[in-house]
């Protein structure tokens, strides 16, 4: 089993190419990714060696580049993670995200059609959703919840996925969706909620809460993630989509303060900054169908993982603190200010 992996070099890409790594020893894991500011090499060192593994520097965009890679690797399988995937940067400058998010799916699925494969995964995004109300708790998105998009962030998600369901239809690819909610965890990008509190934290750095903070988020430790999608590539249905979250829901201001917590930090870090243009209110998944269809349930709770989340953090310094003195200082001031 030959599977290619777009995106491995970043946050939940990289997590799937360990997990996929240690539990098929038999498997070939090819990791395609162009390196972008959220790519970071360092992070797949520990594979590097693996015979198993290997990684190509291109872009999804590139069709020559691409088309070269499945004649190489005559892949079975391949799992688009690569995007464009922070929704601040798509307010600032959404062409890249179209490019791409949408593009790039599709010269990754033409390449499928060409060359045939066993299945194509898309890994997609709650977001496609739009947000829920804050006063009916009742409500959640199940995979029939209408497209109904708020960034260009999500609408680039959105295309994408009408684009994967398309392909399914008119040309018979063996495609699936998963579509799943915030995740956190190690080699989570310093520009996210949760690394860039811990990060500020510990450098009792101003923590900048967009608006009031209550905006809520559905929360899932990255491992759940992965697994979820080791299952749909390998028994979900053809055609399907499959969304991915484990009823954790927290307000962005309830995140920074147990972060505070644990960190023994003063919760007067905290401070209130002007809002996210578009702001989604609230996201919240209805995990039921890949529940009972492949009986994937979320293994890890919220107190034990923001634990372990923060423990690596505070073991991998060196990993983030290169990435924010870098290039990443110029969107960080542009973003917040000098502070
Ligand atoms: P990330 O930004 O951490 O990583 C994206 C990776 O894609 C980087 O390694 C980057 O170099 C690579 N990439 C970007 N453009 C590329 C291109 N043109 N060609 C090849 N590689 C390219 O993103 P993430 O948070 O790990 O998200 C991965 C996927 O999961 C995305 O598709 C995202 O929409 C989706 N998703 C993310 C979350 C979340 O909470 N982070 C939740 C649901 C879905
Ligand atoms: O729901 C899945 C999505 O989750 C993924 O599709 C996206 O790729 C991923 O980036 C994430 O999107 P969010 O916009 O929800 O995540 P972010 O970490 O950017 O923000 C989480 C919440 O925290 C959101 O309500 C905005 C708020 N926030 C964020 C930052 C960076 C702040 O209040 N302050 C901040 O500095």
């Amino acid at each position: 089993m030959t599977i290619i992996v777009t995106g491995g070099a970043g946050f939940i890409g990289s997590n799937f190419v360990f997990h996929m790594l240690n539990k098929y020893p038999d498997y070939r894991i090819v990791c395609l990714d162009c390196l972008t500011y959220a790519g970071n090499l360092s992070t797949l060192a520990p594979v590097m060696d693996n015979p198993n593994f290997r990684f190509v520097k291109e872009s999804i965009t590139d069709r020559k580049a691409v088309y070269k890679l499945f004649e190489e690797e005559k892949p079975d399988m391949v799992v688009n993670f690569a995007a464009e995937s922070h929704v601040d940067r798509s307010i600032e400058n959404p062409q890249i995200f179209l490019d791409t998010n949408i593009i790039g799916t599709s010269v990754l699925m033409d390449a499928c059609r060409k060359y045939g494969i066993q299945r194509y995964h898309q890994v997609s995004t709650d977001e496609v959703y739009g947000d829920l109300p804050l006063d009916r708790p009742d409500l959640f998105f199940t995979e029939d919840t209408p497209i109904h998009t708020s960034s260009p962030y999500s609408s680039s998600k959105a295309g994408a996925d009408l684009l994967v369901l398309a392909y399914h239809r008119t040309y018979g690819l063996p495609v699936t969706i998963s579509r799943c909610s915030n995740n956190y965890g190690p080699y989570h990008f310093p520009e996210k909620l949760i690394p860039l509190m811990i990060a500020n934290a510990l450098n009792d750095k101003p923590l900048p809460v967009y608006g009031e903070g209550l905006n809520v988020r559905d929360w899932l430790y990255v491992e759940d993630h992965c697994k979820a999608i080791d299952l749909i590539i390998h028994k979900g249905r053809v055609g399907e989509v499959y969304n991915v979250g484990g009823h954790n829901e927290k307000t962005n201001i309830e995140i920074v303060k147990i972060i505070c917590k644990e960190l023994g930090k003063p919760e007067s870090l905290i401070t209130h900054v002007a809002d996210r243009k578009g702001h989604d209110m609230r996201y919240a998944i209805d995990p039921t169908k890949i529940h009972n269809e492949l009986g994937w349930l979320p293994e890890t709770k919220f107190e034990d993982g923001i634990k372990k989340t923060i423990k690596w953090y505070l073991e991998h310094k060196e990993w983030w603190e290169t990435i924010i003195s870098g290039e990443y200082q110029n969107y960080y001031e542009k973003m917040y200010g000098n502070r």
